[in-house]
């Protein structure tokens, strides 16, 4: 083990970010800068145990992480799934727990069903791309949005959407539906290739330590 060697993190930014923290504390890894919730600061580090942070938005964690600026990541399965970036994806952390569904308005289900040409709505057009072209072997129309998906079908975009359910109160409160269900999803930690051959003994005893502390 390189013992000079910082081990880099790069955090979801948020609340995975939160029991990430929170987590890695159980396994003795500590960063008390990172708990001050005014700070602006982007980079933390813990000299004595020789790790730094980052913070950064969720599509951007899988990117610091193949180019080995971050050597681990934690982000949700989504993320990994629409980035497609290459790394190892070697834990469930457990938590951050919804699913990704197709889901609209009953009416929609039939046009599913017969594999009508629809249109498609979402923020992961990758997922909903490869679920209805792949898996499915359906042809549809994707249309990329931002955010607040729901709208798609309520305001006559698309006929469904693609888009992560955790409670499921938004499509109730939207008269939407799930429809099917893509896959399940949570946090996960995602290793760059070359850190896990490098720094191999110190990223599997931090991944064996965290799988004990979940
Ligand atoms: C996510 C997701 C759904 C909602 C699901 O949106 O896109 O809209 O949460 O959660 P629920 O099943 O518990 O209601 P987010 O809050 O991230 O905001 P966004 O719609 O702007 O993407």
């Amino acid at each position: 083990m390189n013992e000079d060697k910082y081990l880099t993190f790069a955090l979801t930014k948020g609340r995975l970010a939160e029991k990430t923290l929170a987590l890695l504390e159980k396994t003795g890894i500590f960063c008390d800068e990172l708990k001050d919730k005014d700070s602006r600061k982007l980079v933390f580090e813990n000299p004595d145990q020789k790790v730094r942070f980052f913070l950064a938005k969720g599509p951007d964690v899988p990117t610091y992480v193949e180019y080995g600026v971050a050597d681990i990541g934690v982000v949700g399965k989504d993320t990994i799934l629409e980035e497609g970036r290459r790394c190892f994806e070697v834990l469930d952390l457990n938590f951050g727990k919804c699913r990704m569904c197709v889901c609209g308005p009953e009416s929609a289900r039939e046009k599913l069903e017969h594999h009508e040409m629809i249109r498609v709505a979402s923020k992961y057009p990758e997922i909903a791309r490869d679920y209805f072209h792949n898996r499915k072997g359906q042809t549809v129309d994707i249309i990329k949005l931002n955010g607040s998906v729901e709208l798609g079908p309520i305001v006559g975009l698309s006929d469904v959407i693609v888009d992560i359910v955790e409670t499921g109160s938004t499509l109730r409160e939207n008269g939407l539906t799930v429809l099917e269900e893509i896959c399940p999803l949570s946090a996960r930690v995602i290793v760059n290739q070359v850190s896990m051959r490098m720094q191999n003994e110190r990223i599997r005893k931090l991944i064996s330590d965290l799988r004990a502390a979940i």
